[in-house]
């Protein structure tokens, strides 16, 4: 598609798509999920970051705790490391709570403590994106500024049947730029229709099957009208799964268990977990050395990451002695481990 056949789209659209899109919102959108009818930036940044690749019901009770402990981004900047790692260990994507806290810590000492109320300033912040960035100002602050995360790719890239390559970012860019031509003209109605645009890809325009019969845009969507919307949206590059496997070490000793701290770079990093190795040869190797009688394997433990699938072998040991003081870590007694941030398979396995 050139680029004047897809402004003259945009064109004729944008009179109709932000008003239509709004009443649905009103109607039959979300009213009352914990982020919502607040403007505190404080509250809203958290949703919109637990909400990256986290499904709404996961985020809900995290949430709630998250800010039971952390009121206000004060408390949050002020906070451990360890701390903010526990209250989000389970939720994943730990480089996120990382940026977190390291954002808590630059607004309080370059804002004075209040978040920069336009998209542009907020986007220089750790961890926030253009378009979480774009999220936030617009819910608290009515800026007139385009969001473009993964659903609300989808839903623009069927209405207008953009058939640019998004794994090319001068195409991201073609579709930013559509976005922004797409905003409602009042400030008012910023909120709503950022709202508006999240629940319909969250909604009927799913990634398969989209429910086109109830959507409140059905009679502009060009993809509709081609016959194929979920032919949309078009992105070429395919992630490559890596592989990787894993033996894990659970010592038990009256009733604690032997847990080291991950380097705080790279996967579950700042998490503590059991003393794992490469191979199984390098497990019984360190195991023998530290006297454990005897091995009990368990069954294996597989994890799912973006990039990875991740395989893990568990292995029990009865301990007969102390553990060896060059190995990293130390005991932790089972009524503790709730205060320590352990990988949601971890958790799993030692409950
Ligand atoms: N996903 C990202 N932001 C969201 C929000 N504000 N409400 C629901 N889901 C979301």
């Amino acid at each position: 598609m050139t680029d004047d056949d897809l402004q003259s789209r945009v064109h004729a659209l944008r009179g109709d798509f932000a008003p239509l899109l709004l009443a649905w919102q009103r109607r039959d959108g979300r009213h009352d999920l914990p982020w919502q009818n607040t403007q505190d930036p404080y509250r809203v940044w958290l949703s919109e970051i637990m909400l990256q690749q986290t499904q709404v019901a996961t985020v809900l009770g995290y949430y709630k705790r998250f800010l039971e402990r952390f009121p206000d981004v004060a408390a949050l900047a002020a906070a451990p490391q360890d701390e903010v790692m526990a209250a989000w260990a389970g939720l994943g994507y730990y480089s996120r709570a990382r940026n977190l806290h390291r954002c808590a810590q630059t607004v309080m000492e370059r804002h004075g403590g209040a978040f920069p109320r336009t998209a542009v300033e907020l986007a220089e912040l750790p961890g926030i994106g253009r378009s979480t960035a774009a999220a936030i100002s617009s819910f608290c602050f009515g800026e007139r500024v385009a969001i473009l995360d993964g659903n609300v790719k989808r839903v623009l890239s069927r209405l207008l049947a953009f058939d640019g390559d998004l794994a090319q970012q001068a195409q991201e860019k073609r579709l930013w730029r559509q976005a922004e031509a797409l905003l409602p003209l009042s400030e008012a109605d910023m909120p709503a229709y950022t709202q508006g645009l999240m629940d319909l890809g969250a909604s009927h325009c799913a990634s398969r099957q989209p429910q086109c019969l109830l959507c409140p845009v059905a009679g502009l969507c060009h993809g509709r009208a081609e016959g194929d919307p979920a032919r949309y949206p078009i992105k070429t590059r395919k992630l490559k799964r890596g592989q990787r496997e894993n033996w894990w070490l659970w010592l038990e000793h009256e009733g604690r268990v032997w847990l080291q701290q991950r380097p705080s770079e790279g996967l579950w990093g700042g998490l503590w977990t059991l003393p794992m190795f490469d191979s199984e040869a390098a497990l019984d190797a360190h195991s023998r050395s530290m006297g454990v009688a005897e091995l009990e394997p368990l069954p294996r433990v597989q994890h799912a990451l973006t990039h990875l699938d991740w395989v893990l072998h568990p292995r029990r040991g009865m301990l007969t002695g102390p553990v060896d003081s060059a190995t990293p870590g130390h005991w932790v007694a089972r009524e503790q481990l709730p205060q320590y941030a352990l990988p949601a398979p971890l958790k799993k396995l030692l409950d």
